[in-house]
C-alpha cells in the first residue's frame, strides 16, 4: 500500500506557495460526523500513516512535538472499551457506560496525548499545539473521505481511565479522534454569529 500524499519534503526544501481554493471550499463546508454513525471501513495502514503525517505537521513553538498518538482498532479497541466499561460499572453511574458507545462503534480511534516538555516554551502553547494536531487529524480524515469526530468524554479526564490508556504523569488527553465511514451526508449545525465575536482594536 502506497501513500496518496506527495513525498515528505526534505528539510529546507522549497515548498509550494500558492492559493488552494479546494482547501478553502473544504474548510467552508466540512462537518464532523456523529461518532455513533461511523461504520467500517476505517483507514487502512497507509491511509493511517498519511493521516498521522498530516496531523503531526502542526504549528509547534520550539519544534518540541509535545504530543503523541495511541491507535485503537479492532479487538484491541474492544478490550480498551471493556476496561472502561468495568470502570463505569464500578462507579455506579449508568450514563458513563452509555457514553462509551461513541468509542465502541467507530472502527478506529486515535487518542492524541498532550505531552508538554519542560523548558522555555510555555505549557499553554504546547497544549494548543496538541489541539492543532487533533484538528489536523480530524480535517485530514474528512478530506480523505472518511467520517470523523473529535471527542473527549469522561474517560479523557478520569485518572483511572487515562491510566488504562497509558497516559503518563504530566500528560493529558487532548482528545479521541474517531474515524470510520460516514453512512449519510452530514447536516449543517448552528454556527456562531461572528458579529459579537469580532472587534477591530482601536487606540
Ligand atoms: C475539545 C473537544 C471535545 C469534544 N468532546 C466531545 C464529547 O465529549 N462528546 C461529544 O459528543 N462531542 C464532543 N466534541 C465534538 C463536538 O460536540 C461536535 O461534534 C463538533 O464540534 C462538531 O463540529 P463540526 O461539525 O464543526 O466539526 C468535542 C469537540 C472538541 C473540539
Amino acid at each position: 500500500m502506497t501513500s496518496a500524499l506527495p513525498p515528505a519534503p526534505e528539510f529546507g526544501a522549497a515548498l509550494p506557495f500558492e492559493a488552494a481554493p479546494d482547501v478553502l471550499r473544504f474548510l467552508a463546508l466540512r462537518r464532523s460526523t456523529p461518532a455513533v454513525t461511523l461504520a467500517e471501513p476505517a483507514p487502512n495502514g497507509s491511509q493511517l500513516a498519511d493521516l498521522l503525517r498530516i496531523a503531526a505537521r502542526a504549528p509547534d513553538h520550539g519544534k518540541l512535538a509535545p504530543w503523541r498518538f495511541v491507535i485503537l482498532e479492532g479487538a484491541d479497541k474492544a478490550a480498551f472499551a471493556a476496561r472502561l466499561d468495568a470502570l463505569a460499572q464500578s462507579r455506579g453511574d449508568a450514563t458513563l457506560a452509555a457514553k462509551l458507545a461513541k468509542l465502541k462503534i467507530p472502527p478506529m480511534a486515535v487518542a492524541v496525548i498532550s505531552s508538554p516538555r519542560p523548558g522555555a516554551i510555555p505549557e499553554w502553547e504546547q497544549i494548543l499545539s496538541a489541539g492543532v494536531v487533533c484538528t489536523n487529524l480530524l480535517y485530514a480524515a474528512l478530506a480523505m473521505g472518511f467520517g470523523a469526530n473529535w471527542i473527549t468524554d469522561w474517560y479523557s479526564y478520569d485518572a483511572d481511565a487515562t491510566a488504562v490508556l497509558g497516559v503518563r504523569e504530566g500528560e493529558r488527553v487532548a482528545g479521541f479522534v474517531l474515524i470510520g465511514t460516514a453512512r449519510e451526508a452530514p447536516l449543517e449545525r448552528e454556527r456562531p454569529d461572528l458579529d459579537p465575536l469580532v472587534r477591530r482594536w482601536t487606540p
